[in-house]
Formats: structure tokens, C-alpha cells, sequence
């Protein structure tokens, strides 16, 4: 049994977050929250460490994991450069739901990097993950909290599901306000691209640094492994469904004897505001996921920049 250690999300408690940084100095495993979803955390600079989170979650050797530091300065500890687009958009959207990949320090675990030439770093906004960093005084390598191919997990409840048993310790700050995993850029090159979409949106990062490249370069196998695989579904299969098929589609599905579950917008059903749905998601995908339903109906938001993340969600959760 992992033991779970509550937290108050705002301030919280010294000693227990003493206790946890402890784990992490020893090598060990500890799950927290972040204001996207909960990460799984090791101590970065230790490969043995590192190596347990690949274990704990069944994660492929060949999918790199994003270093988590307590702010700006501590990106030296991981980092070799710093480019100017970093510092802009560090400036702007640090602490906060943005990973940057940077050309990495020779001294970092492969591990990490999954042997590559570059490592993620983000800053996260969120006083328990903070107050984590700083107390391990170590960068910490934190993926989200689920098994590999799963839901991440918003709630602590989430994080036990899928490793109960398989780590340390998890920290409860209660649930995730984001809901869904960081913008992945890469900045390591002209033009800045955006290799996984979240709740920092496109226009929001040309405001900062201008034109921005979409998806992995064409010639690119794996520069972002975790785009290329099935990832964050339910077990229940997810069909997505255009709005003014809603209704038919679920009306067939039901009389042809199928235990249906439904994700729609609506005043008793998902919000219309991007944030706000992506903030409830796969909380609501886990409780539907504990139904044993046979599917699970989704209504497609609308295809805007704003959604763009949300939708990329939906779709990896429909490609079972
Ligand atoms: O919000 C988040 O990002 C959460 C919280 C815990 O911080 N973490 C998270 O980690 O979602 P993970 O491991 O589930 O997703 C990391 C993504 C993967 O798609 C991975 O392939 C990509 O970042 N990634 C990591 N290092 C990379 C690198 N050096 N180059 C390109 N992509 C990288
Ligand atoms: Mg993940």
C-alpha cells in the first residue's frame, strides 16, 4: 500500500513535504499535484531513479520525461542554453502549464532524455510541486502519474488506481485545476514548434514569439514519442460524435442494447468554455471509466484554436 499524505493545496505543511523530499533525495518515487495534472517525481540527476519511474508506470525506455524545476534559474541545472524564445515565453507563461525543450546538459541521466539531445523543463504553478522542488533541492523528472497509456490523473484517488503499491508516497493537494498535461515546444530551433497542445494555446505563443510550426518536422520519427502512440484513454472505448449527430447516434447505440455514457455540452453536462472543460475532463472520464459502460459518447467541441488542446485529448482517448 502506497501511503497518501494530505496536503492544503495553497500552504502546505513543512514537515510532510519535508518527508516527501526526503523520498526523493533517497531515490525513491513520490506523486504530487501540479496545476495541470499530478506527476510521478525522482530526483532527476539520479539515473536509478529515474529508472523506477519507467517501471512503476510500464513507460517505453524511448519516451522522454519532463524536468521539473522550482523557477527560471534552476533550468542551468538541466539545460545547456537558453535561447531567447525560452526567455521570452519563460517570462510570459512561467510559473505555468508551458514544458520548453532545450538542448540538454551532458551531465543529465539519459534516463531522462530517453539518450536524446534535448530535455523538457517546466516550472510548475502549483505551491505543493514548488514547495517539492525546492525541498528535494533537486530538479525533478515527473511524468504524469498514470501507467503508461492510461488517463493522468487529476485527483489522488486517480494516481492510486493505476499505482497503488508501485510508489513511494503520493501527496494530496486535492484536485487539478488545469486538468490537462502542459504545451510541449520545442525552442531549440527557428520557428519554435509546438510538439503537444494544451492550455497555453498557439495565438498565445505567437504574441510572444511569432509564426509557430504544428506537429513534429516531416522529417522526424520521435521527436516527441509521446504523440505517436495510443495515450491518455479510457479503458471504456470513446466514439466522438459531431453535434447534430448527437442524439441519432446515441439513440442507436442505446437501442441496440449497449450501456452508453455521454459527454455532452450542455447546462447539466460539460462546459462551453475551453478551460473549463478541460479543467473537468478526465475527472469525468475516470468516473465514467469506473461504470463499466460499454462506450462512451462524446460531443466534439468546436474546431478553434482555443479547443485545440481539448481536442487533441478527445482524439487520443477515441484511438484505442
Ligand atoms: O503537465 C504536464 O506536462 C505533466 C505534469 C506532471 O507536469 N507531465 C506530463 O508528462 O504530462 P508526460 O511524461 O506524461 O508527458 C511528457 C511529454 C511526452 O509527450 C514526451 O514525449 C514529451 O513530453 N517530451 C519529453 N521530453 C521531450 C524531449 N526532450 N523532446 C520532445 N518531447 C519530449
Ligand atoms: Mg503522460
Amino acid at each position: 500500500m502506497t501511503p497518501v499524505w494530505p496536503v492544503d493545496p495553497t500552504a502546505p505543511d513543512p514537515a510532510v513535504i519535508a518527508r516527501a523530499a526526503a523520498i526523493l533525495r533517497a531515490g525513491g518515487l513520490v506523486a504530487f499535484p501540479t496545476e495541470t495534472v499530478y506527476g510521478l517525481g525522482a530526483n532527476a540527476l539520479d539515473a536509478a531513479a529515474v529508472r523506477k519511474i519507467f517501471a512503476a508506470k510500464g513507460r517505453p525506455s524511448t519516451n522522454p520525461l519532463i524536468a521539473h524545476v522550482a523557477d527560471a534559474d534552476q533550468v542551468s541545472a538541466v539545460a545547456a542554453a537558453w535561447p531567447p524564445a525560452a526567455a521570452r515565453l519563460a517570462e510570459l507563461y512561467w510559473p505555468g502549464p508551458l514544458t520548453l525543450v532545450l538542448p540538454k546538459r551532458p551531465e543529465l541521466p539519459d534516463a531522462v532524455t530517453a539518450g536524446g539531445p534535448t530535455v523538457a523543463v517546466r516550472v510548475p504553478d502549483h505551491p505543493v510541486a514548488r514547495a517539492l522542488i525546492r525541498a528535494a533541492g533537486v530538479p525533478l523528472a515527473a511524468p504524469s502519474a498514470n501507467r503508461s497509456t492510461e488517463l493522468s490523473p487529476t485527483r489522488a484517488e486517480h494516481v492510486l488506481k493505476g499505482l497503488n503499491g508501485r510508489i513511494d508516497a503520493v501527496l494530496d493537494g486535492g484536485p487539478c485545476r488545469g486538468g490537462i498535461e502542459s504545451t510541449v515546444v520545442d525552442v531549440t530551433g527557428e520557428p519554435v514548434r509546438l510538439l503537444r497542445p494544451g492550455l497555453v494555446t498557439v495565438p498565445m505563443l505567437e504574441a510572444v514569439v511569432g509564426p509557430v510550426a504544428v506537429g513534429p518536422p516531416a522529417d522526424a520519427v520521435a521527436r516527441s514519442p509521446g504523440q505517436m502512440t495510443k495515450h491518455y484513454s479510457p479503458r471504456t472505448p470513446v466514439t466522438l460524435v459531431y453535434p447534430d449527430d448527437f442524439l441519432d447516434d446515441h439513440i442507436k447505440a442505446m437501442s441496440s442494447g449497449l450501456r452508453v455514457g455521454t459527454l455532452k455540452f450542455g447546462r447539466t453536462g460539460m462546459p462551453n468554455d475551453p478551460v473549463a472543460y478541460a479543467a473537468e475532463l478526465y475527472g469525468r472520464l475516470h468516473d465514467l471509466d469506473e461504470q463499466r459502460l460499454d462506450l462512451i459518447l462524446i460531443e466534439l467541441p468546436p474546431d478553434t484554436p482555443e479547443w485545440a488542446a481539448v481536442r487533441d485529448r478527445l482524439r487520443r482517448a477515441a484511438s484505442a
